[in-house]
C-alpha cells in the first residue's frame, strides 16, 4: 500500500474517501461540519458515518468512543473498519485525519497497521479459469495520513511490519500442497536475495538426518513432502546479544499414526503460523534496517501417517543427544524444535524467542486473546510483555515448575514427548522445550490460540499472521 503523510485538511485532500474519527464529546472540524448529515455524526466507538460532501468527495466519520479511553487498539480497530468500509464503497484511495490523542506517533503507526491489515485479501486461488469478467475491485491501495510531516518515519514503519503480516498471513492461508516445506525455504531465499543483510542456509533430508536432528527425521518419516531446515541470518550490526528466532514449520499435521479427528482438520494447514511469522519478521526486520543481530531457524515438515511413519513408543534422539520416547506421534512440534533450538544455540542465539501453534490446549486457557509465553529468564519475559503491549499482540506468561517437568519423564529414554498426565499441556509442552536452550535466556510464545479465528477486526476469522508485530517490536526496543 502506498502511505503518504500529509499537514492538510480533509477536504483538501485528493482521496476518494476522508475519514475523520470523533470522540464522543468531540466536535467536527470546521471543514465539514456542514456537510449533509454531519449534524447526527455520533463519536461511538466503531460507529461509521458517511456524510455526502457536495463536490463528490466522500467523507466518512469514525467514532472513536471516549476521548479519555482512545489507545492504539482503538484507532487499529476504528482504521480496520474504514478500510473495510472503503472497499465496499470500492474506492482505492483513503485519506485519515490523525485524531488528537497526545501521541501522534503511535496514532499514526495505529492507523496505518489497522489500514493494511484490515484490507487484506487473499484471492491467489479465486476467479481462475472460469472465464468470468467480474474480477474483485482494485481495494484500498493508498493512504494519505493528515498528519503533521513528523509523523512519516512511524507511518513508514508500520507500513512496513503490516505489511510483513500480511505476506505471513499468505503463506498461512496458501494450502498445504502449495505451501510444502520447500516453499516455505523458497520465500526464505527469495528475503535473503531481497537484502544485502540477510544470507540463508537450507539444509534437505540427506543433511539433516547427517547432522543428527533425530525429531526433524522423525517427524518427517510419515512420508510426504521433503523437509527442510531452514537459517536465516540478518547481520544489523547490534551491540546487543544476537537474537535466535525459531519458528514450528509443520505445513500439515495431520497428528501422523496418533491420527487427529477428520472435523476441522483442514486448519492443521496452519500448523506453519511460527515459520511465517518468523521468516516475515526477518524480511520486516530487515527492511527497517534496525541494529539487532538474528539468527532464525524454521525446521519444516509434514507430519503424516504411513508404513514407515513413527510409532507411539519409538525412541528417538535429538541434537543434543537427548532421547526421546514419541508416545504421540501428534505432539511433532515440540520434537522438531527440540532440535531447532539446540541448533539455534550452536549457531550463536544469546537469546531465544520460539513461535509455535503447539498445544490446543493454549486456546482452552487464553483463548484468541492472549497467546501464552513460558520463559526461564525474567527479563526476557518482560522484553515480550512489553512489545505485545505496544504491538497489540498480546502475550501473559505462564509459569515453569519442576514438578510440570517430572511429568514429562520417559519410561526408557530421558524424555517422553507426551505428559504422564493430562494436566497443564502448554506448559508441559514447554517444559520439554526446555530442555534444548541450555543455559541461554529463552521464551517460547504458543501461538495455537492466536494465530487464527481472532475475531478481530484488524484481522479477520481467518489467517492473523500473529507474531510479526510482536517480534518487530522486540527488535526495535532492542536497537533503541
Ligand atoms: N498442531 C497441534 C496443536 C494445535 C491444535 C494447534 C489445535 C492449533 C489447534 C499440535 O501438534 C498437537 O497436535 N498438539 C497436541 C499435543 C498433545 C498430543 C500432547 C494437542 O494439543 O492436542
Ligand atoms: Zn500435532
Ligand atoms: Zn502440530
Amino acid at each position: 500500500m502506498k502511505i503518504e503523510v500529509l499537514p492538510s485538511e480533509p477536504t483538501a485532500v485528493e482521496a476518494d474517501l476522508a475519514v475523520v474519527g470523533l470522540y464522543e464529546d468531540g466536535t467536527l472540524p470546521e471543514a465539514i461540519k456542514d456537510l449533509a448529515g454531519a449534524g447526527d455524526a455520533k463519536g461511538a466507538f466503531k460507529k461509521l458515518m458517511p456524510l455526502h460532501a457536495d463536490a463528490g468527495a466522500r467523507v466518512l466519520v469514525a467514532g472513536l468512543g471516549k476521548r479519555e479511553e482512545v489507545s492504539p487498539e482503538r484507532l487499529r480497530v476504528a482504521a480496520a473498519l474504514a478500510a473495510k468500509e472503503a472497499s465496499r464503497l470500492e474506492v482505492s484511495s483513503l485519506a485519515w485525519a490523525l485524531p488528537e490523542t497526545g501521541e501522534d506517533d503511535a496514532a499514526a503507526e495505529a492507523l496505518v497497521t489497522g489500514t493494511v491489515l484490515g484490507s487484506y485479501r487473499f484471492d491467489r486461488f479465486k476467479g481462475k479459469g472460469t472465464g468470468s469478467e467480474d474480477s474483485p475491485a482494485p481495494g484500498v491501495e493508498s493512504l494519505t495520513l493528515l498528519a503533521p510531516a513528523g509523523t512519516a518515519a512511524a507511518a513508514e514503519t508500520a507500513r512496513v511490519y503490516a505489511e510483513a503480516q500480511n505476506r505471513a498471513r499468505d503463506l498461512q492461508t496458501t494450502p498445504a500442497n502449495v505451501a510444502t516445506p520447500s516453499y516455505l525455504a523458497a520465500r526464505a531465499e527469495a528475503i535473503a536475495a531481497d537484502h544485502d543483510a540477510v544470507t540463508v542456509e537450507v539444509l534437505g533430508p540427506e543433511q539433516i538426518a547427517a547432522k543428527g536432528m533425530g525429531g526433524l527425521v522423525a517427524v518427517n518419516r510419515g512420508g510426504g513432502e521433503p523437509s527442510r531446515l531452514i537459517v536465516l541470518r540478518y547481520a544489523g550490526d547490534g551491540s546487543g546479544p544476537t537474537l535466535g528466532l525459531v519458528g514450528k514449520g509443520v505445513t500439515f499435521d495431520t497428528g501422523g499414526i496418533s491420527l487427529k479427528p477428520g472435523a476441522g482438520m483442514q486448519e492443521m494447514k496452519y500448523d506453519m503460523s511460527g515459520a511465517a511469522a518468523v521468516l516475515e519478521s526477518v524480511a520486516a526486520i530487515a527492511e527497517l534496517g534496525l541494529a539487532v543481530d538474528l539468527v532464525a531457524v524454521v525446521p519444516s515438515t509434514e507430519n503424516m501417517p504411513s508404513g514407515s511413519a513413527i510409532k507411539p513408543g519409538d525412541v528417538i534422539t535429538q541434537y543434543n543427544g537427548v532421547t526421546v520416547e514419541v508416545n504421540n506421534t501428534d505432539a511433532e512440534g515440540r520434537l522438531i524444535l527440540a532440535d531447532a533450538l539446540a541448533y539455534a544455540v550452536e549457531l550463536g542465539a544469546e537469546r531465544l524467542v520460539d513461535l509455535a501453534t503447539l498445544t490446543g490446549a493454549v486456546t482452552i486457557a487464553l483463548g484468541s486473546t492472549y497467546a501464552a509465553v513460558i520463559a526461564n529468564d525474567d527479563e526476557l519475559a518482560a522484553a515480550v510483555a512489553q512489545a505485545g503491549e505496544v504491538s497489540g499482540e498480546l502475550t501473559w506468561r505462564l509459569p515453569l515448575h519442576p514438578e510440570f517437568k517430572a511429568l514429562m519423564k520417559g519410561k526408557v529414554a530421558d524424555l517422553s514427548n507426551l505428559a504422564s498426565k493430562r494436566k497443564a499441556g502448554t506448559i508441559t509442552a514447554a517444559s520439554f522445550l526446555e530442555e534444548f536452550v541450555g543455559e541461554t535466556p529463552w521464551a517460547h510464545i504458543d501461538i495455537a490460540g492466536t494465530a487464527w479465528e481472532v475475531g478481530r477486526e484488524y484481522t479477520g476469522n481467518e489467517a492473523s499472521g500473529f507474531g510479526v508485530r510482536l517480534l518487530v517490536e522486540l527488535a526495535r526496543h532492542q536497537a533503541s
